[in-house]
């Protein structure tokens, strides 16, 4: 057998060409020295040998009973083909061709200790070939058999699950031609060494775990094929969405550190600028004077950023109408929205404006301009979700009318923020013939690539109804995304907790907002609120016209106090603690910890202060935590109280020789 090994910062990925040539397989993964390899011992009954062996990418024609990644039908009917391998290419990362009527291209590149594998499919044959299931990759898992997920709804997003699976078939997806609230495309199998999966690809997909009789998991990720299939004609190539496998020795929380780094390298690395945004304290209720107000009280506690939300353009005093029809509403904004932007430059504010540029209202004048543009399903109506339907993204007239939309309001105003949101499925089908969600995708994807491109100095934050489009696909186009519209303190905590062991603290939009409880009703500080949403993007969504002087005078403290380290926030490394967060950088850690009141909350109970053992520092060194030294083995085993009437604390830990 020839094997290749892909070098990490500390795991390696081994994969092999057996001599005869008919599959790739995984040699061995995990830590450099402590590589778990996964060949099967024994013969097979029954079944081919294809069916046992841990295959990187598995065709139907070369494994029959157990999952494969790939079915091709051609113009004979068949739907079994058997690629041999042709040959290896190392320049970055590395190649591995077979070659039957379908050309297939294994492709993979380490990054930190991710590994990003996709697949390029070529049509070599005379006649148009049917592509009927496509994945990404298959990724075989050495060792346990507890798998772990993110599921959700709108308000209630990135749920921790898990499921133990001796042996059978865990499958989860959106069918809704965006991510999704229901489940992230994110698994995760934690054994002694954790092993996860994600899929960056914000379409309709399904990643499934597979645990075959030997007890072996294996985790397959892609697109979902629509019931046509992707038609390839002679000649045509089709390449898949990146799927990224990592692995750590340090459980979930270890490979989150790991999806964390890998995100960083793909991001703009900005500083991440206090923002307020008016969508709660106003919703459709948008006056320029009334958002002057705001705005002066936003820049006096320390905001760097106003960003004006839905409601701004004309038709749109409800969620009823005015989608697609991009104009500044005269009535909302008399002066213009220049004059407005330079009244809040004369505050010190920039400007962001939310867009919600993929829908259209069925009242808008777009609507009756283009009712060509409109996706539906020809000879059907089309559905309405939240008053609006969808422009039909796979056609390039809507996407330059997307873009050049976009590019007039950006290179009109003086706008430093867009907030892109995106309020419905895609549940139409429209013409499947043409691969409907592989080019609304892709055209997306297109538009974001070039907003970056051409307006290099607008941040953009993604949103869909809260957390419908969180993946790694946006995560490396936008520069924060928004993880749900639930910002009510103990529920905003969890859904946090759950973003966190997928995606990065600098992604992590976050605001402190008036909400109650959505879920938990239990009351929380503000300090609390602060602390929640200091520990990734900080914004203000609160009616800060309501505030009194001294909630005022408390938010200024916390936002002063996270402008002196929030890069280091959206740079660390992140330890999970048992109640609380630790960003570990250098020279200081900053840690939150929240009292979440499991039972006893009134302290009507005997009870000793709680201890919370801190994370990811050296035993052998010291640390300051106020005015107090500790050695690191001190804070690693005994750690730092948690007393007092205070809900949330916020710690500095110097990090001293
Ligand atoms: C969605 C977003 C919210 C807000 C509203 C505006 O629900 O998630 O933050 O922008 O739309 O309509």
């Amino acid at each position: 057998m020839r094997t290749w090994t892909l070098r990490g910062t500390t795991t390696s990925y081994v994969v092999g060409v057996p001599d005869h040539g008919r599959w790739a397989e995984l040699v061995a993964w995990g830590p450099h020295d402590g590589l778990a390899p996964v060949a099967v011992v024994g013969t097979e009954h029954f079944v081919p040998r294809a069916d046992v062996e841990p295959m990187e990418y598995a065709v139907r024609g070369v494994r029959y009973t157990s999952p494969v990644d790939l079915v091709v039908s051609g113009s004979d009917g068949s739907d079994e083909f058997r690629p041999v391998f042709v040959e290896a290419r190392e320049a970055d990362g590395l190649e591995l061709e077979f070659a039957d009527v379908v050309r297939i291209v294994l492709h993979y590149r380490m990054v930190g200790d991710a590994v990003e594998r996709w697949v390029s499919l070529r049509n070599d044959g005379p006649n148009e070939v049917v592509l009927h299931r496509h994945d990404s990759a298959g990724f075989v898992v050495p060792g346990g058999n507890t798998v772990k997920y993110l599921w959700g709804e709108w308000n209630s997003e990135f749920q921790q699950a898990s499921v133990t699976l001796p042996r059978g078939r865990f499958t989860i997806g959106s069918a809704q031609g965006i991510t999704g609230h229901s489940y992230s495309p994110y698994l995760v199998v934690d054994g002694d060494v954790a092993y996860g999966v994600q899929l960056a690809w914000s379409g309709s997909w399904e990643m499934s775990a597979d645990v075959d009789t030997t007890g072996l998991v294996r985790i397959q990720a892609g697109r979902t094929s629509s019931s046509l299939g992707i038609t390839l004609k002679p000649g045509e190539t089709w390449v898949s969405p990146k799927a990224v496998g990592a692995c750590s020795a340090e459980g979930t929380d270890g490979l989150a550190r790991v999806f964390h780094e890998y995100e960083r390298a793909a991001s703009r690395k900005r500083i991440p600028k206090v923002l307020y945004n008016s969508w709660f304290a106003t919703e459709f209720d948008i006056r320029a004077e009334h958002q002057l107000e705001l705005a002066r009280r936003a820049a006096g506690i320390g905001v760097e950023t106003f960003v004006v939300d839905d409601g701004w353009f004309v038709g749109r005093s409800d969620d009823t109408g005015g989608l697609g029809d991009w104009e500044v509403d005269p009535a909302k904004f008399p002066g213009g929205l220049d004059a407005f932007i330079g009244q809040l430059k004369d505050l010190g504010l920039d400007f962001g404006l939310w867009v919600e540029p993929e829908s259209v209202s069925p009242t808008s004048q777009l609507a009756k301009d283009h009712p060509e543009w409109i996706l539906r399903t020809p000879g059907r109506d089309p559905i309405l979700i939240r008053n609006q339907l969808l422009l039909d993204l796979s056609r390039d007239d809507v996407a330059e009318f997307i873009w050049s939309t976009l590019d007039r309001l950006l290179s009109t105003y003086d706008i430093t923020y867009l907030k892109w949101d995106a309020n419905r499925p895609r549940l139409d089908s429209g013409d499947q013939r043409r691969d409907l969600d592989g080019r609304v995708v892709a055209n997306l994807y297109q538009i974001l690539e070039k907003l970056r491109d051409r307006h290099p100095k607008v941040s953009v934050e993604g949103c869909a109804g809260g957390g419908a489009r969180v993946d790694l696909a946006m995560a490396s186009l936008v520069d924060t995304l928004w993880p749900s519209d639930n910002t009510a303190p103990l529920d905003r905590l969890r859904i946090q907790e759950g973003f966190r062991t997928g995606f990065a603290p600098h992604l992590m939009s976050s605001w402190v907002t008036d909400a109650e409880g959505t879920h938990d009703g239990r009351e929380r500080s503000l300090d609390f609120r602060f602390h929640v949403a200091m520990a990734g993007v900080l914004g203000i969504g609160a009616d800060l016209s309501r505030w009194t002087d001294d909630q005022l005078k408390t938010a200024a403290r916390h936002i002063e106090q996270y402008k002196g380290f929030r890069e280091l926030i959206a740079s660390s490394l992140v330890y999970r603690l048992t109640t609380g967060v630790q960003y570990v950088g250098a020279p200081r850690s900053v840690v939150f910890l929240w009292e979440t009141g499991d039972g006893n909350v009134r302290g009507t109970l005997p009870t000793r202060p709680r201890r919370v053992p801190l994370a990811g520092l050296d035993p052998a060194k010291n640390y300051r935590v106020g005015n107090e030294t500790y050695p690191g083995s001190y804070l690693l085993q005994v750690g730092i109280p948690f007393e007092g009437p205070a809900d949330s604390h916020c710690l500095v830990v110097e990090h001293l020789d």
